[in-house]
């Protein structure tokens, strides 16, 4: 899986577990990055809808959650990598780009991933794989990235993985089907259908996807764009439609309650963490037109305990928050009955996660 800022990787297998504690069968993901939570919920047996505004994260939805294991030819597939592994390597805009201009790729990496990129675009624009082929190469290339994770730097000596040559493998699909969306969530909503659990992880601060990620988008892309600075990022990433609401400090509260007050699910569960713009009395109380909102802490390595208590239909707070350090919260809204179901294994015991870093 690769690099991503505010991936939820230690988070994962408790919400698989809060989504088989709510007896649902479809499920959504509104701002899936990785698609990690989307793919965990789709083994947890739910109907996926994983939805994103990056071209990317589409491209890994369409691989996770809409191909079904089940229906496709893993070994095809596995031909297909090996041709494109052995493609002669070229300078192309990838090289010029990202290993010249920028030094954020090996050259003869670089080389490798034109040669690939140009191979799966003229010759499998059209395969069922298209998007599995893609999500490998963006997966092989992360591996050998010379970053610390976001594309606005690259490391001023090579990092030790970028001498490793490219490595495309199969990523893993699995049975069963679901549903991949790009664009803006504030206009998705209105699109969706109801569903019965909703995860929502959006941006709470000022980091953009868009500009953190841009090598990944223009590799998607494949459209040579016009670029600019050190890191040479896509000149479009100054345009007003490329730029998130869930960024900027001034729009995203109310954005994120309307958000929520559009969604139509039976149990909505939100990412928090306390270094957001928003505070977790604001979350809290943007889920309280649902019966019950519960609220899970953990710190880097444990479920340190329900923070908040409980908030009525009128919003009435019960407890109070206690900010420590490196939190990450998950904020529970539902029917009353349910909610308290779903927390009720995180009363009884301790939970051990392992640490939580930015980038996982
Ligand atoms: C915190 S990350 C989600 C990480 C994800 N849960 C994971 O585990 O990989 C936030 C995501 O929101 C997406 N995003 C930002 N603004 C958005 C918008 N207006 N509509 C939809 N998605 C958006 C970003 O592309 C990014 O993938």
């Amino acid at each position: 899986m690769i690099k991503y800022l505010g991936s939820k990787r230690r988070l994962v297998s408790v919400l698989g577990d809060l989504y088989e504690r709510s007896a649902s069968e479809s499920a959504l993901d509104m701002f899936t990055g990785t698609t990690r939570v989307a793919q965990e919920l789709k083994r947890r047996g739910a109907y996926v809808t994983a939805a994103d505004s990056a071209r990317y994260s589409f491209v890994f939805a369409n691989c996770h959650i809409t191909t079904d294991a089940e229906k496709s030819d893993a070994a095809q597939i596995q031909e297909i990598l090996e041709y494109l592994s052995q493609r002669p390597g070229y300078k192309g805009y990838f090289t010029e780009i990202f290993c010249r201009e920028s030094r954020f790729f090996q050259p003869f990496n670089g080389e490798k991933i034109d040669a690939i990129r140009d191979a799966i675009k003229n010759e499998f624009s059209d395969s069922a794989y298209h998007d599995v082929l893609l999500t490998s190469l963006i997966y092989a290339a992360d591996k050998v990235d010379s970053t610390v994770g976001l594309q606005m730097a690259y490391i001023k000596e090579w990092a030790p993985r970028s001498y490793k040559p490219l490595k495309l493998e199969l990523p893993e699909l699995l049975p069963g089907g679901g549903r991949a969306l790009r664009g803006d969530a504030c206009k998705l909503v209105s699109e969706l259908t109801p569903v019965d659990f909703a995860y929502l992880d959006p941006p709470y601060n000022q980091h953009s996807y868009y500009a953190n990620y841009h090598i990944w988008e223009t590799l998607v892309a494949w459209d040579n764009p016009a670029c600019y600075g050190v890191a040479r990022k896509r000149e479009d990433n100054k345009s007003e439609v490329n730029k998130s609401v869930f960024n900027k400090a001034g729009r995203m509260p109310q954005a994120l309650g309307s958000l929520v007050s559009s969604l139509s699910a039976k149990v909505v569960v939100l990412s928090y963490n306390n270094e957001a713009w928003v505070s977790l009395e604001d979350l809290v109380a943007m889920c309280s037109h649902l019966e019950h909102v519960q609220v899970l802490a953990f710190d880097s390595r444990r479920y340190v305990g329900a923070k908040i208590g409980i908030y009525n239909p009128q919003g009435t707070k019960v407890g109070a928050v206690s900010h420590l350090h490196n939190l990450e919260y998950l904020v529970l809204a539902g029917e009353r009955d349910l909610i308290e179901y779903m927390v009720l294994p995180y009363r009884e015991k301790k939970v051990d996660l392992t640490p939580v870093s930015a980038v996982g």
